[in-house]
Formats: structure tokens, sequence, C-alpha cells
């Protein structure tokens, strides 16, 4: 594989977390396309919501949806320009996702600065992220697919009913391990697994390769989830760029907890259990013990593994590229994440 030389041009944002040198030497061109339209589409009269937009996309980010756009699209043969449209158009929405549910969640740190409801208050927080969903359904519009935008229509809704189900299931200790995945996969998975179909829809491939490529998505993401939940207790904020302990504070019922719940001693269920009926965050420190002490920890870390197993199984139908084995590799690095 050849390097990435040092006169060569480098995306001008967002590129301290990519998943790896490899892969980002792969689809290093690629990702400065996809910079560029992002900063074109970011472009707004109204100053606010140039200066909230550009600041979250700005800082960063690892740009998986992006490159499962790129990499599905490249492993199928598909070189055209739309791809580059697409790739921006899943981050807008994965990005008015993190707008909103940074206001939900009460969060304070994104990407390893204030997130933008700490620095700009919700109302603006809110209002931009609606601007950037509709600013992708423009985006999307402008492929002239109605494949892409049954895809890209379907997953934003779903992602919607996702972040919805979470809230009622707040403060809930008795949450059952299915609703909790049917949560993960609305919400997290959905979108990884509209943008794995994505890359197959500009490639015109068969339906067998189509839903391959959605099963990997699926599988990706909902490793992706399970491990930001392991993250949220075995975690670090500074390498994470958000703040440890948040979903305790929320009482927000993740693996982690439910399994620490199912196989602790009386106490220690009971412990976790008021945790997440009152969001005690004080009493994180016990909680990392219960979980790492019962294996909940481990649990879910397997459960991310067969995930990312089901995904691996289904790249097996493509055709041999070193786009599948970035694809393979991409799946190692999501679960071996710190960040
Ligand atoms: C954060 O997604 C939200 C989750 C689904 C856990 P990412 O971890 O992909 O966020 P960025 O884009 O890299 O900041
Ligand atoms: C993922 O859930 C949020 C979305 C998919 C919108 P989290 O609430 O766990 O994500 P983080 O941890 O805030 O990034
Ligand atoms: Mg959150
Ligand atoms: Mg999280």
């Amino acid at each position: 594989m050849p390097a990435t030389t040092a006169s060569a041009p480098q995306p001008t944002c967002a590129v301290k977390d990519r998943p790896s040198t490899w892969l980002a030497d792969l689809v290093a061109a690629d990702l400065i396309e996809v910079d560029a339209v992002i900063r074109e589409r970011l472009t707004s009269g109204v100053a606010l919501v140039n200066q909230i937009s550009t600041y979250i996309v700005s800082a960063g980010g690892k740009r998986i949806r992006p490159l499962l756009v790129l990499m599905f699209a490249q492993a199928l043969g598909f070189r055209g320009q739309e791809r580059y449209e697409l790739a921006a158009c899943v981050e807008f929405i994965h990005t008015a996702t993190l707008l909103h549910d940074d206001v939900v969640d009460e969060s304070l740190l994104r990407r390893g600065r204030d997130t933008a409801n700490a620095r700009f208050g919700n109302p603006a927080s809110v209002l931009v992220g609606d601007f950037l969903y509709s600013r992708a359904f423009q985006m999307m519009v402008s492929v002239k697919n109605l494949r892409v935008l049954e895809v890209l229509a379907d997953a934003t809704n779903i992602i919607a009913e996702g972040e919805v189900l979470q809230l009622m299931n707040m403060h809930d200790p008795d949450l059952s391990v299915d609703d909790y995945l049917q949560v993960i996969r609305y919400k997290t998975a959905k979108l990884f697994e509209a943008s794995a179909r994505l890359g197959a829809l500009l490639a015109q491939a068969p339906p067998a390769i189509e839903a391959a490529c959605a099963d990997y998505g699926r599988a990706l993401g909902t490793a992706f989830q399970l491990v930001d939940d392991m993250l949220d207790y075995e975690g670090d904020t500074a390498a994470l760029g958000k703040t440890v302990g948040d979903d305790l504070r929320e009482g927000k019922p993740t693996l982690p907890l439910l399994v620490a719940m199912a196989r602790g001693t009386p106490a220690q269920s009971q412990l976790v259990r008021r945790a997440i009926e009152q969001g005690e965050v004080e009493r994180l420190p016990d909680v990392i013990q219960i979980v790492r002490e019962t294996g909940a920890l481990d649990v879910t870390r397997a459960a991310a593994r067969n995930e990312i197993e089901k995904a691996s199984r289904a790249l097996q139908i493509l055709p041999e590229s070193e786009y599948r084995d970035a694809l393979l590799h991409l799946l190692a690095r999501s679960i071996d994440r710190s960040s």
C-alpha cells in the first residue's frame, strides 16, 4: 500500500481520529473530496448557522459513516462523483443527530470541545441540527435516485424513533436486553446500514450484494454502539472527547448495567438499580467496579465481537479487493478503539 507522501494534499478538517493510517491512505483522496463537499454545503446566508455547523464539523470526528459509503462504492467498482455527495450527506445526518442528542443528553463535551449546546445554548443547537438534516435532504435529492431517497428517508425516521424509544427507557432498570438492542439498532446501526447500502446502490449492485452490504453496516453499527456504551464505564474522557459517566448521570440502562444487575450479588444489583433510577453519577466509581467484577464489560465486548463476526461473514460475498480488506480491517479497529 503506498504511503501518503508529504506533498500529497491532506484532508483539511477532522482527520485526527481517522480509523487507521492505512485506511486513511486508501481513501485519502476521496476524503479530501468529501471534506470539500462538506465545506461547500455547510454554507448558509445565516451567520449563526455557519458558526455552529462549522464549530461542530471542524472539531473532527472519525468519519466512519462517509468511509462506509466510499469503501462500499469503491469495492463494487463505482467511481462517480455522487459518492462524495452521499458520503457528506450521511455525515450531515450524523452531525444533526449529535447536535440533538447532546441537548437531550445534556452533554457538555463532544469531540474534545464544549458541545454546541454548552457553547451556544439548546435552542440554537436544535435549530442548527434541523438545518443540517434539511441540508442533507437537499444533498440526497441532488443524486436523483429514488432508492437513495428511500433508504435515507427511512434511516432518518428510524434514528428519530430510536432516540425517542431511548428517552422512554430512561431510568428503567427493568429494560429487557431485546429492548436495549432495538434502541441501538435504531439510533446508531440504521445509519451505518444505510451508509453501506448507499455504496451498493450507487454501484447498482445485485440485491444479494446490496443486502450483504446492509448486513455489514447493521452489524458494525450495533457493535459500535455496544463499544460506545462500554467506553462510558471503562473509557477515558480525554481520549473519548466525551464525558465518561454521562450515561449513568442520565439513568440510561445500557448493556453493561443490565448484565451487572443480572450477574451481581443482591447488594451490587441493588446499587446499580438505584443508580439507574436516580441517575446517581456520584456512584460512578462503585458502578465501574461492579461492571468490572461481574464481567459485564466482558459480556458487552463479547456481544460486540459477535456482531463483528456477522459483519465479517457478510463481506465474503463481495469481490476481493483492497477495499474489501479495508472493510475487514475497519471491524477490528472499531472494536478495539478508545475514541
Ligand atoms: C457518536 O458517533 C455517536 C454514536 C453512535 C456512539 P461517532 O463515535 O462516530 O462520533 P464522531 O463522529 O467520531 O465524533
Ligand atoms: C448515540 O448515542 C447517539 C446517536 C446515534 C444520535 P449516545 O448518546 O450514546 O452517543 P454519545 O455517547 O452521546 O456520542
Ligand atoms: Mg449522547
Ligand atoms: Mg454514548
